[in-house]
């Protein structure tokens, strides 16, 4: 607190002298130094860091803002926040600067900018620590690399392994479809390759070096959906969103924009989403301002969307806007051809992944994977096999591997099969009326035969397939003498 007008300027001009020396000192021992207004615009900068920066003179980074001279500078940061950041190391033209940074204020308190100062190669003391951030810097610049090259090539269309004449027609179809750059609709049951699919076609597209997008509609609470989409203006909320945030839209700009699930949208959210596919523009939440956006819609949904047209659940015109392409992924039941290769496929990448020796089937094990009707598809295959190999130390996978993992009348009726089911008819055929134990007995014995049949007299199998225990089917084999047939 001041005193006197005589005691105030003495320690006013000690500061002052104070601060100059300790500003000519850092000048002198600091590889740079350097100030920035309140705005964060360069105010002043030492001709050893312009020289550094490869710039021609000091003054031509004058009022310039900061970021433009330091693309990573966090100056702007210390005006905003007000905190110093008292060491730091920053990457500047391929080399690690350790930094420091300080808030410049006036009488009142107030920011008026913000000191940098930029050491390098002087402090010996921190040498380790530069090295060894240079060290990660590098590592981690390597990984970023191979993580790139991963994702290039990990999903291509080839990715979707399948040689059946369904599945190459498919593929055929994707790859039009990636060339067209029209919206693409994909139609399938749970875990039938719909995400690896719709990841090919956008790598397969002109648009592979551009975002790839993934929005799960059903996982996304209503309430939730339009933020999610379209992003919200600054200010419109406060809390978390008070800054704004960018949609999933503007994200995937100029990629494409995976809308899984999207027969779950609420109706309210479809009229919305037909506007964007149809002007490719947006509206943020709480903005009235109107951004264009270039996104190729991959729309993906395992319900049946013209019933739900039909139920009033999904906008017919929003319908018509996304199936303009639709691809049909089979249910795996139906291309039961693509099954070795599936698993050949599978156990590889199980094997890798758990680093254990990679599994073989033998030939009653495919019979019996191909006799299931896999309600989860390659979803389930996966789970299976993987859970398979738990159980067992043996290279080989046999039937009984999976007898206790996939159950056969644990069948979850499908929709598609649900609506191929005839409605029943109200006049049933005439039948000859017999006695039912009869009736029953013969109908037992020849599944019993058939199943026996198809697994070459695997008990165990056959037992698993007509979903009764080994010990009944031995019972029934030799009520019906079976065995002598
Ligand atoms: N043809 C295929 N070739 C190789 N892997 C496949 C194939 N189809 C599916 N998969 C694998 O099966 C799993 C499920 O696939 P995906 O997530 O693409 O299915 P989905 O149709 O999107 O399922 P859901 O409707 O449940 O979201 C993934 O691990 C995927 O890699
Ligand atoms: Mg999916």
């Amino acid at each position: 607190m001041k005193t006197s007008v005589a005691a105030s300027w003495d320690v006013d001009s000690i500061l002052r002298v104070g601060m100059e020396s300790l500003l000519d000192l850092f000048d002198d021992s600091c590889e740079g130094t350097m100030a920035v207004d309140d705005h964060g615009r360069i105010a002043w900068i030492n001709d050893k860091y312009a020289a550094f920066l490869g710039l021609k003179t000091p003054e031509s980074a004058l009022g310039k803002p900061v970021e433009e001279v330091i693309p990573n500078s966090r100056m702007r940061e210390v005006v905003t926040t007000g905190k110093p950041i008292l060491l730091d190391i920053m990457m500047i033209r391929d080399q690690p600067l350790v930094v420091m940074r300080i808030p410049l204020k006036d009488d009142s308190g107030k920011i008026v900018g913000a000191l940098g100062f930029a050491l390098y190669d002087r402090l010996q003391r921190l040498k380790p620590l530069v090295s060894k951030f240079a060290e990660l810097q590098w590592a981690l610049a390597n990984t970023q690399k191979e993580l790139a090259q991963l994702r290039h090539t990990k999903y291509s269309i080839s990715s979707f392994v399948g040689v059946s004449p369904v599945s190459l027609e498919l593929k055929h179809r994707a790859r039009r479809a990636a060339q067209l750059d029209t919206t693409v609709l994909l139609l399938g049951e749970t875990g039938t390759g719909k995400e690896l699919l719709a990841h090919g076609i956008h790598a397969a597209s002109g648009r592979a070096g551009k975002p790839f997008v993934g929005i799960n509609i059903a996982a996304v609470p209503e309430s939730l959906l339009e933020a999610e989409f379209f992003g919200v203006a600054p200010g419109a909320y406060t809390g978390a969103d008070r800054k704004g945030r960018e949609g999933k839209f503007k994200i995937a700009d100029g990629g494409t924009l995976f809308l899984d699930e999207v027969g779950d949208m609420p109706l309210q959210v479809q009229a919305k989403l037909l506007r964007v596919l149809q002007e490719q523009e947006i509206e943020p939440l709480g903005s009235n301002t109107i951004t264009k956006v270039d996104v190729r819609v991959i729309a993906a949904t395992s319900h049946d969307l013209k019933q739900l047209v039909a139920d009033g659940k999904f906008r017919s015109d929003l319908f018509y806007r996304l199936n303009v392409l639709p691809i049909v992924l089979p249910p795996l039941r139906e291309r039961v051809a693509d099954l070795d290769a599936l698993c050949e496929h599978l156990l590889e990448q199980i094997a890798s992944r758990t680093g254990m020796p990679q599994r073989e089937l033998t030939p009653d094990a495919r019979a019996f994977l191909a006799s299931y009707r896999w309600p989860g598809n390659v979803r389930e295959l996966r789970n299976a096999l993987e859970q398979a190999g738990m159980l067992t130390d043996s290279i080989t996978l046999s039937a009984e591997d999976f007898s206790t993992i996939l159950t056969i009348d644990d069948t979850h009726p499908m929709q598609a099969e649900k609506e191929a089911t005839p409605a029943p008819t109200s006049t049933p055929a005439p039948v000859e009326i017999r006695p039912l134990a009869e009736t029953v007995a013969e109908v037992e014995r020849s599944l019993i035969k058939a199943a026996l049949a198809n697994t070459n007299g695997n008990k165990a199998l056959a037992a698993r397939m007509l979903g009764i225990s080994r010990a009944t089917l031995y019972q029934k084999i030799e009520d019906y003498q079976l065995l002598s047939d």
